[in-house]
């Protein structure tokens, strides 16, 4: 298992800000994205094995609607993954998604299929052995 948390290896680029103002996050801060279709979050993900992983996903949506983001593994989108409002910034939800991963460094990305970019992202933790940070690329 990893925890990949902003600000350390395998957290690569955002479009938006690290922020800290909405509180129980973990690690550093959360991803607080920009609010605009495309608005993404790049991870770098070394699997010693070809398999399926489960990738959870620690977010806060406190906005109006369902915030819907696109799932790209290796630069092919894999699925659409939905995060609800349930009204709160401050309380966290997670979602999971079942994802594969080849052997080696993989490059993992979520992107806001909808104007209001992503949910606050705090971290993702992906499941199983042999998974570690790659650098980014
Ligand atoms: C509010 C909230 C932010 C959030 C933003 C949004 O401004 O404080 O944390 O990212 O709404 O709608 O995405």
């Amino acid at each position: 298992n990893w925890l990949f948390e902003e600000n350390s290896l395998g957290f690569c680029n955002y479009s938006g800000v690290v922020a800290t103002n909405h509180a129980g996050y973990t690690g550093t801060g959360f991803v607080d994205s920009e609010n605009v279709l495309g608005a993404a979050i790049n991870w770098s993900v070394s699997a010693a094995s070809a398999n399926t992983y489960a990738i959870s996903i620690r977010f806060a949506n406190g906005g109006a609607a369902t915030r819907r983001a696109a799932i790209v593994v290796n630069n092919n989108k894999l699925l659409s993954v939905d995060f609800p409002s349930n009204n709160n910034w401050a309380a966290w939800q997670t979602v999971t998604v079942n994802v594969p991963l080849n052997a080696g460094v993989n490059s993992l990305k979520a992107q806001a299929e909808t104007n209001d970019g992503l949910a606050n992202i705090d971290s993702i933790s992906i499941a199983g052995l042999g998974i570690t940070p790659a650098a980014c690329p």
